[in-house]
């Protein structure tokens, strides 16, 4: 099959499309015939390995799993013996990033891995971004305990994160100022948050509201900047560590000093979490931005775009089409 391989650590061209062995599904497993994958910025983390900490999940010298790509949808063509929630056939959608393996034509996952059958209606190009950005978005706001008639404010909102942040605070009753460039204003508007400030022309650290819970889904201010903006027991999450990696030490002390607090929750995904983003989407109250779409051959642009940090939500990349 065709699949995009890297073999070692560096920049996007470092991936390179190669011919590989067509996975073999275990007993347990459902072979899936990918038709759209995407590449995000957990992707390019991997592939670069900047943070040296990902070298303990990924492969301290050299990349273990040698396929990147976490979020796919397509269609099972072979089940493992014991499966018996799948079907050949189903069009299936979902997440793996300890495995990885959706940038190629086919992949494993064990059934109760997850993955869901793809939301009705939902082509693959759009099922395939539902989950990266949405997943740390919700374990951000499930550790911030964010509730209906809580005041938040989501910094970067037209990221993978922040965009899916946006829609899921609001799902859960919460007021929404979202951050966002200029030019995004009008996208931002559209995922429903109660007010926009645009940061070109200001500086949302300097606003008089006041908020439960600050979400930098894009880690660039710091806690110093916005512990003014929090109400006595607010809270503030970054998806960076901060300029000096202090993210980290001020998620272990802040929460021992009973006020304002920095929260650093490690991001997890369950089949559960991806039903219940499955049941967002089919409700209409979260719907996946969709950026540029590339072909599997060009995935060194869409690594290269991804990496600028600019991108508006999601790169799709089509297999099959
Ligand atoms: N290491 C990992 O494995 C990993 C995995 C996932 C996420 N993350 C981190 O999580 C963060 C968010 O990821 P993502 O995928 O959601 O981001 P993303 O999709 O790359 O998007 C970043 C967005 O933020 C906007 N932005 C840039 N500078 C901004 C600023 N100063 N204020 C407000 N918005 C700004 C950009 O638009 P404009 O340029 O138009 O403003 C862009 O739309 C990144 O910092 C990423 O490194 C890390």
């Amino acid at each position: 099959m065709k699949a995009i391989v890297y073999t070692k650590y560096g920049p996007p061209e470092v991936v390179k499309l190669m011919e590989v062995d067509k996975p073999i599904p275990t007993d347990n497993d459902v072979l899936i015939k990918v038709h759209a994958t995407t590449v995000n910025r957990t992707d390019c983390g991997f592939r670069s390995a900047d943070y040296f900490i990902t070298r303990f999940f990924s492969g301290l010298f050299r990349p273990k799993n040698k396929i990147l790509g976490n979020e796919f949808a397509g269609e099972i063509e072979a089940i493992g013996k014991n499966v018996t929630s799948f079907n050949v056939g189903d069009k299936v959608f979902g997440y793996n990033d300890s495995k990885m393996g959706a940038h190629a034509e086919y992949m494993t996952m064990a059934e109760n891995e997850a993955i869901t059958t793809m939301p009705n209606n939902l082509s693959y190009q759009e099922a395939a971004p539902i989950c990266e950005g949405a997943h740390y978005a919700l374990c951000d706001i499930r550790a911030a305990k964010a509730k209906s008639g809580q005041s938040t404010l989501v910094n970067g909102a037209t990221g993978a994160i922040g965009s899916a942040a946006v829609q899921l605070l609001k799902h859960f009753g919460a007021n929404v100022t979202a951050v966002c460039d200029t030019k995004n204003i009008e996208l931002v508007r559209s995922l429903g948050p109660d007010l926009v400030i645009d940061y070109k022309k200001d500086d949302f650290t300097k606003t008089e509201q006041k908020f439960d819970f600050i979400f930098d889904s894009v880690g660039k201010s710091s806690f110093g900047k916005c512990k003014p903006l929090l109400n006595e027991k607010g809270i503030y999450i970054s998806t960076e560590l901060g300029k000096n990696s202090e993210n980290i030490f001020l998620a272990i002390i802040t929460p021992r000093l009973g006020g304002k607090k920095v929260l650093f929750p490690i991001p997890t995904i369950s089949k559960e979490d991806v039903i219940f983003l499955k049941q967002l989407v089919e409700s209409g109250r979260y719907k996946p931005v969709i950026d540029r779409q590339y072909k599997l051959e060009q995935i060194v642009e869409a690594h290269t775009y991804a990496e600028t940090g600019q991108k508006t939500g999601n790169l799709v990349i089509n297999i099959t089409q």
